[in-house]
């Protein structure tokens, strides 16, 4: 066991709900224990610009509930640790590793607790490859990290999909019509998976099965024709027709912002079969990210904020806390981010909704 002066805490990337949670329960238990904490402004970026906030117990007292992050985030900047459409790994240039840990030197800073993606937690890897101390908490809605069952956000981003999905029933049920809903997800078809499942899709369409236009329209035909007059598609935002590449525009951020499909269907549709369908197409967007964790976020996010500092106590610095079976353990750092977790056939939800019909793409 090893003490430490004072614990750094740095969030980076897209916020999640149950961040406040993580922060706030890592904070209350390390003091237990007798360990200051300050908290970087912006991610990585606060910690190499010197910009930061004393955290205790007191200045997080009532934020557990709260959506969003008090520490504020971003996901671009200098500690890039992916790059590039597909995500792949890029050297952080020397200088902005040094300046980190000099940074960390003036401050007392003897660990750190970084809560982030795979994007965020490769960053961490170089700083770990250097000897810094750290201990990586999984954050992301689109739920895609390998070695963790689920990641805090994701059961929240499904609920809130859900809710959507069921008022899109009643107002596609009144028109007649194919409503297309766009979740978010990236890479992953998780949150489109389970909230199209809940939330009672026709179709889903997701990144991991690349869909044919024909199939497709074929399907919403044969729902007329039993009498079922409107049609709930829901689409994750890196789904694909055969073919062709993913939709979404290069913002200058280390990943390409993936969106627009459901627009590019709704045209297509509408081009393969001309005025046979009323179409209108929704993209929740980052509403699935916003407002408060669900009970199961808090839950996990407080467990997830405790673990880190009872790993950081046990000294299993370079590891990230999972959960597998429903227990929380500790993984190496190079493990949990080196390949995402996609949806395959034999996923239990993507079973389910063959098993019941939904149209998954061919
Ligand atoms: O990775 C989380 C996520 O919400 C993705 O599902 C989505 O594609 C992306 O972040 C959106 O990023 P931004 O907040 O930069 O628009």
């Amino acid at each position: 066991m090893f003490m430490f002066k004072k614990i750094g805490i740095i969030n980076s990337g897209g916020d999640v709900q149950g961040l406040n949670a993580v922060i706030a329960s890592a904070v209350i238990y390390g003091a237990k224990l007798n360990y200051k904490f300050i908290g970087f402004i912006k991610g990585w970026e606060g910690l190499l610009d010197l910009d930061y906030m004393e955290l205790d117990p007191n200045s997080v007292k009532g934020i557990s509930h709260l959506g969003g992050t008090i520490l504020h985030s971003v996901n671009k900047g200098r500690f890039a640790g992916k790059a590039g459409s597909d995500g792949t790994l890029s050297r952080i240039p020397d200088e902005i590793i040094n300046l980190a840990i000099e940074n960390m030197q003036k401050l007392e800073v003897e660990a750190l607790i970084v809560i982030g993606g795979d994007g965020t937690l490769s960053g961490a890897i170089q700083l770990v490859e250097r000897g810094v101390k750290i201990i990586g908490v999984p954050k992301t809605i689109d739920n895609d990290l390998n070695s963790t069952d689920q990641t805090f956000g994701f059961s929240t981003a499904v609920n809130v999909a859900v809710e959507a999905l069921d008022r899109i029933h009643t107002t596609a049920s009144s028109h007649d019509r194919i409503m297309l809903v766009e979740t978010m997800g990236r890479h992953a078809g998780w949150i489109a998976l389970h909230s199209g499942l809940a939330g009672g899709a026709d179709a889903i369409l997701l990144p991991e099965f690349d869909f044919n236009y024909d199939g497709l329209i074929k399907f919403l035909r044969w729902r007329k024709t039993v009498g079922r007059n409107y049609s709930v598609v829901v689409i994750s935002e890196g789904a694909k027709p055969i073919g062709e590449s993913v939709m979404g525009v290069d913002i200058g951020a280390p990943e390409v912002k993936l969106g627009g499909i459901s627009e590019q269907i709704m045209k297509k549709i509408n081009e393969i079969a001309p005025g046979e369908f009323e179409i209108r197409n929704v993209i929740l967007g980052h509403i699935q990210r916003g407002g408060t964790p669900d009970a199961e976020d808090r839950v996990l996010a407080k467990s997830y904020g405790t673990a880190a500092i009872e790993a950081l106590h046990n000294e299993k610095y370079g590891h990230m806390i999972a959960l597998q079976n429903s227990k929380l353990v500790e993984i190496p750092l190079l493990e949990a981010v080196d390949k995402l977790k996609l949806v395959t056939p034999e996923a239990m939800a993507f079973q389910t909704a063959k098993r019941l019909g939904i149209f998954m793409g061919v």
